[in-house]
């Protein structure tokens, strides 16, 4: 279903025109469409049919408080990699014992809130963090239910910077080391071993690095068993890919059916971690044209627009293509090739190049697909308050996270001597 539609030379995001969300709240402005999240999460629950799972979102790719809310509602787990992720997740009414807690760096305090928190999983991805959490556990008095994260050597064949299941990527411990750190978990008292984790990196187009990373785990999960340690729950991470320009990614349903495809045992829990599956294309980013700016260096005009990299940094970081699109059509201006570019001041501050659009000054783009990693890995670089946040729910919309003002920029910080 189509939650963002053009009727009447307007976009609509559900039934709510983002001309008026850009005249309410002014831009940049993250649009989010509540049924979009909840029709992507439902995608993934409902593939798995009657096999036992739990679809946990991944926390990084949109963490707003609503975002989270409207997806903890409907009993979805979480995946967390930071103290910060975990309080936003119980604030945001997540049941403490769907959460997941991943990453490479987990420091004490982190470890402890997790272990106090009662969370559901943590991943576990060196044997250095494997006895501190042994550590914490002991000192807590608890017992830290856990899964070994494992690097399956495996191309994802996506970009470099979010691949992270080869064997020279800092995520997870090497299939024989699991081994052997599995069996160092078993004989430690405050551990309790439920699960095996993989993730092999993100905007993944395919179902086969998937499962040829299954297929190894599946294998390990079969040694493991016969050294009389079981597995509960397999995490297969997240990672689908999603459409930005003219990718064919599979739908939840074809992932999720190929993976089950391999799996034998009917009461292995699947855990899946998808996070720009489910918030990608259920966002887009709200920016005004500020100038044209004619050169004649190159043969293209610039359209500077009102957010940077700051707001957006996935065109800088990935050379990321998203779709650019002005959110009202004036059949008097003619299509021009543009790079569109933001006020920072650094080349790389570009969202969009060589775009043929019909533009003037004062004209509102929205660049979609910019519900995952967009608000989320935003910066206050050049001093440029956050963009608000807004969700649409059918005919209302609501600002859930309003536009940083410019005494936030500074309100942590003090001079030397007192003034
Ligand atoms: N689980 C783990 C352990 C992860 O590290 C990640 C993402 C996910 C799940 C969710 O992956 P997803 O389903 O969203 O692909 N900033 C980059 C993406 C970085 C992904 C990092 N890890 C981008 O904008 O493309």
């Amino acid at each position: 279903m189509d939650f963002f539609k053009e009727k009447d030379q307007q976009w609509f995001v559900e039934a709510v025109s983002l001309l008026k969300v850009a005249k309410n709240v002014g831009t940049p402005t993250y649009v989010y469409s509540k049924a979009a999240l909840i029709a992507q999460w439902q995608a993934f629950d409902n593939a798995f049919q009657e096999h036992p799972h739990q679809v946990n979102y991944a926390v990084k790719a949109n963490s707003n408080l609503a975002v989270l809310n409207t997806l903890a509602k409907l009993g979805s787990g979480f995946d967390i990699v930071s103290g910060g992720e975990l309080a936003r997740v119980l604030k945001a009414g997540g049941d403490p014992k769907r959460i997941i807690f991943s990453g490479v760096g987990k420091t004490y305090a982190e470890i402890s809130e997790a272990l106090q928190a009662g969370v559901g999983c943590m991943n576990v991805e060196s044997e250095a963090e494997l006895k501190r959490i042994n550590d914490i556990a002991t000192h807590l008095q608890k017992k830290a239910t856990i899964a070994i994260r494992v690097n399956p050597d495996v191309d994802a064949k996506s970009h470099p910077y979010i691949s992270t299941g080869l064997k020279e990527n800092k995520f997870g411990v090497a299939i024989n080391e699991a081994k052997r750190l599995y069996i160092l978990a078993k004989s430690l008292p405050h551990l309790q071993i439920q699960g095996i984790a993989f993730h092999i990196g993100s905007q993944i187009l395919s179902v086969a690095p998937f499962v040829k990373a299954l297929q190894k785990i599946l294998a390990l999960i079969q040694f493991l068993n016969d050294q009389h340690i079981s597995i509960s729950h397999l995490n297969v991470g997240g990672g689908l890919g999603v459409r930005y320009q003219n990718e064919t990614p599979p739908s939840p349903t074809e992932y999720v059916t190929a993976l089950l495809s391999h799996i034998k045992d009917p009461k292995l829990t699947i855990h899946v971690e998808p996070g720009r599956a489910i918030s990608a294309n259920a966002g887009v980013l709200l920016t005004r044209v500020e100038y044209i700016k004619e050169s004649s260096n190159q043969d293209k005009p610039f359209a500077i627009v009102d957010a940077g990299m700051n707001d957006l940094l996935r065109p800088a970081l990935y050379q990321a293509w998203q779709d650019i699109v002005p959110i009202t059509k004036d059949p008097a201006i003619q299509p021009r090739t543009y790079d569109i570019v933001g006020p920072v001041c650094e080349t790389a501050d570009f969202l969009g190049k060589d775009r043929s659009l019909a533009l003037q000054e004062g004209t509102v783009l929205m660049i979609h697909s910019a519900g995952a990693y967009g608000f989320s890995m935003s910066s206050n670089y050049n001093a440029r308050p956050r963009a608000a946040e807004v969700m649409v729910d059918g005919d209302s919309f609501y600002v859930v996270r309003k536009r940083e003002n410019i005494a936030d920029l500074y309100h942590l910080e003090s001079l030397l001597t007192p003034s």
